[in-house]
């Protein structure tokens, strides 16, 4: 099938990881791969788990070349709300050269253009210049956590071991600047729920005596943060990497990532950053305090005067080299104990944790991926470290004892996990490009 018909095919299987009802669809995803794999003469197999499948493929061998392992998840993000898409999610959809479908940017357009950066390679020299690796899972949205046991096992170690991983699940500046990543960050999740009176109450005949779960609850986040933007949680900064005066230079320089530019780019009407840092250096390497959800209370119609029983939030920190999830999500802990008023109880739930990555760019794996990125666009990349997670890659990269390269197709207009997730034709062409470029480059050293 042609590239497009392969990565529309691609596109319409429903393979949403979150949801039961999706389990089936994830599963013919993972057939798909499979056969299309076997398609190319590659030894490809589908490995059950107690979640969702994994795709493993390797290429017939190539004596005396390096392994290249690819690694790329094949799940996609829920779809709601479903009333904002202009056309099915999943069925994709060609309008002012994108292509719109759920999972098209993140991360079944990068996917697909790796797989026929190797097809075009073996119709064009009969053989792949290296030995290449699938790896692509259908978890990563909902936490990896079959794949983290799955490279547990000495046997897969074996089956995955290579000179060099590369992910092609991470962000592009713009469309005309090719960026090479070497960082990722970490992120620890966790929920607190606030518990207040025993059952509702009207809030005229006891407001004011008995406690009120929303208020606590809002005070205690407030105490996390000082007027400079700066978590005030006791050892949340312990162990920061430091940024460096290059990074600085070259943030400074990334399209797109001036304060002005980011103000316009999130509908802001101004950026609210950590003091003393710019908004580009507090995306890619400042720690970050994020609430995600807050709920308690009456949310129907009209008003309705309670006091509630008890109040939820939702929080993400994302984190950087040198901070240890774990570490850090006891620290909110401690200090979520130590400013609970005491007319309430609370309780923490552990959510999912990964490490933040970072690598040295300018290894020789990292200087050809940095060559294919400038053969492929025409211009050199710019270096940065993302804001996003995927926190499986810090296992496999130390697992396996190599590093992770990351050739982000993703422009910041892709909507990624929002209504209408589109991938422009062009960067789906310049993928595979860049995939020839890159295999190419890699198999010299
Ligand atoms: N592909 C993204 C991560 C990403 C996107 C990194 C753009 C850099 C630039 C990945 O699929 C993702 O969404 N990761 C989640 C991880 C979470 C669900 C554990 C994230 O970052 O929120
Ligand atoms: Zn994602």
């Amino acid at each position: 099938m042609s590239k497009l018909d392969d990565l529309f095919a691609f596109l319409s299987i429903p393979s949403i990881s979150a949801q039961r009802e999706h389990a089936a669809d994830v599963e013919n995803c993972a057939d798909f791969l499979v056969s299309k794999l076997a398609s190319l003469g590659f030894d490809a197999s589908k490995h059950l788990t107690t979640i969702h499948p994994i795709v493993v493929a390797k290429s017939p061998s190539v004596e005396g070349k390096p392994t290249l392992l690819i690694y790329g998840h094949y799940d996609v993000m829920p779809v709601d709300p479903i009333e904002l898409w202009e056309s099915e999610p999943f069925t994709p959809e060609i309008r002012d050269g994108r292509i719109y479908a759920r999972g098209a940017s993140d991360d079944k357009g990068p996917i697909m253009a790796l797989i026929h950066g190797v097809q075009e390679i073996l119709a064009e020299d009969g053989q792949l210049p290296l030995n290449v690796t699938f790896l692509l899972e259908g978890e990563e949205e909902r936490g990896s956590e079959t794949l983290y046991e799955f490279i547990k096992d000495p046997a897969v170690q074996k089956m995955l071991d290579c000179d060099v991983i590369v992910v092609s699940d991470t962000g592009m500046a713009d469309i005309n600047t090719p960026t090479f990543s070497y960082g990722l960050k970490g992120l620890c999740c966790f929920e607190i729920k606030v518990s207040g009176p025993a059952m509702d109450l009207h809030s005229g005949l006891f407001g004011g005596a008995a406690p009120n779960p929303i208020s606590a609850l809002c005070e205690m986040i407030a105490s996390t943060r000082d007027a400079n933007n700066v978590v005030t949680i006791a050892g949340f900064y312990d162990g920061v990497m430091p940024i460096a005066d290059w990074e600085r230079q070259s943030w400074s320089r990334v399209p797109g990532m001036s304060d002005r530019e980011l103000s316009a780019l999130t509908g802001s009407r101004a950026l609210r950053t950590e003091k003393g840092y710019t908004g580009a250096e507090c995306v890619y390497a400042r720690p970050t305090f994020e609430l995600n959800g807050i709920t308690g209370g009456y949310q129907g119609e009209g008003s309705k005067t309670v006091i509630p029983t008890h109040a939820t939030a939702k929080i993400s920190c994302r984190l950087v080299p040198g901070q240890d999830p774990q570490r850090v999500m006891n620290c909110a802990r401690k200090h979520f104990e130590k400013v609970c008023p005491p007319s309430v109880t609370m309780e923490f739930f552990d959510g999912h944790t990964g490490e933040a990555y970072i690598i040295d760019p300018h290894t020789n794996y990292g200087k050809a991926a940095q060559r294919a990125l400038e053969n492929t666009f025409g211009t050199a990349p710019v270096l940065l470290r993302e804001g996003g997670s995927i926190p499986i890659v810090a296992a496999i990269s130390k697992t396996l004892g190599k590093d992770t390269i990351f050739l982000g197709l993703d422009l910041p207009d892709a909507r990624i996990h929002s209504p209408n997730e589109n991938m422009r034709v062009e960067i789906y062409e310049k993928g595979i490009e860049l995939t020839k470029n890159l295999l190419r480059l890699m198999g010299e050293e």
